[in-house]
């Protein structure tokens, strides 16, 4: 299995099982089927609202004893009610008592973008938090506390450009380690992975497959549909392989990690199997050059009349 190696030698798996848009009621079986099927990677969040149930699974595997703790990384992620310092280190422990664990292998801000603590989405401007109250930095100074406290062995971020990620480079004695960031070929994010790797920060690829199971809120008409990709589409029928196979391979070859969510037996089973998936120069190369641009997951949604952020602040 493909892995990344963290500052310390640690190595997460780079395929790992998504979590976002699995449904309680049927996320305990996919994570089960997923570690029986040989996954050593969740990813997970409170805001997915499932975090009980996934907890429930990996906790089962281990009682069952098909696998242990230290086989296994579990990520989550801090969501923007929480950024104040003093929250960072509660919301953790939360999360750990909701997944039934003593410590995450790695724990993201999800997106730097603060919210006041009694929203989960905001509805109105005044329910988000401008970062200039709460800077990023002091955000990150909880995130270095809750190492410190044992609670997690890695930290990062999810969903910061260049501009963020400076801010907190420039202000931290423990540097970020991942940027979990939309990835897939109609947004390679090539600009942002390299100056990742630049910093020794990996990558990990959400939606790696077009996030389709979006609610209808967040989706724009006639979105393309990465999955009918006729370039993809070729070069799976030429592999013997889906197109979903092709996308998660896509992201292996390039050393980024990937996170598709399934909660289908099948398709969970489908998607491990890609690892096993070689593209050929040539493949990588007609994937790198689609041409085609589109961003799934466009954080329009905290873009509020007379609010705190714009689309440029979001993704700055
Ligand atoms: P399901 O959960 O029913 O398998 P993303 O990882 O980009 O968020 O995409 C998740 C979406 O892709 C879900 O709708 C999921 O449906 C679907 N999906 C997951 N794996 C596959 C696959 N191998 N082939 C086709 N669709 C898939």
């Amino acid at each position: 299995m493909r892995t990344l190696i963290f500052r310390n030698n640690d190595e997460m798996p780079s395929l790992g099982l998504g979590t976002w848009k699995s449904e309680p009621g049927e996320v305990y079986a996919a994570v089960k089927t997923a570690i029986e099927e040989g996954y050593r990677h969740i990813d997970c969040a409170p805001v997915y609202a499932n975090e009980k149930e996934v907890g429930q699974a990996i906790a089962d595997c281990m009682a069952e004893g098909t696998v242990s703790r230290d086989e296994l990384w579990i990520t989550s992620k801090l969501w923007n009610n929480a950024h104040a310092k003093a929250d960072v280190v509660p919301a953790l422990k939360q999360t750990l008592r909701d997944l039934q664990l003593d410590y995450l292998d790695l724990y993201l801000i999800h997106w730097a973008v603060a919210s006041k603590k009694e929203v989960i989405f905001p509805q109105t401007a005044t329910d988000l938090v401008s970062l200039n109250d709460i800077p990023l930095t002091e955000t990150w100074k909880g995130m270095e506390e809750a190492v410190q406290a044992g609670l997690t062995k890695h930290i990062g971020v999810s969903n910061f450009g260049m501009e963020n990620i400076n801010k907190i480079l420039a202000n931290s004695s423990i540097k970020p380690e991942m940027n979990q960031v939309e990835c897939h070929p109609y947004h390679p994010q090539n600009e942002l992975f390299t100056f990742c790797r630049e910093h020794g920060i990996h990558l990990t690829a959400y939606s790696p497959l077009g996030s389709f199971d979006r609610p209808d809120v967040f989706k724009a008409e006639n979105e393309p549909n990465i999955l009918k990709d006729s370039t993809i589409g070729a070069i799976a029928r030429s592999n013997n392989v889906s197109a979903a196979q092709i996308l998660i391979s896509w992201a292996l070859h390039r050393g980024t990690s990937v996170i598709p969510k399934s909660v289908n037996a099948n398709r969970i089973a489908e998607n491990l199997q890609a690892e096993l998936v070689i593209l050929s120069e040539d493949d990588m190369s007609a994937i790198n050059h689609i041409g085609k641009d589109y961003q799934y997951v466009n954080g329009q949604f905290w873009v509020l009349e007379g609010g705190p952020y714009s689309l440029e602040d979001v993704w700055a």
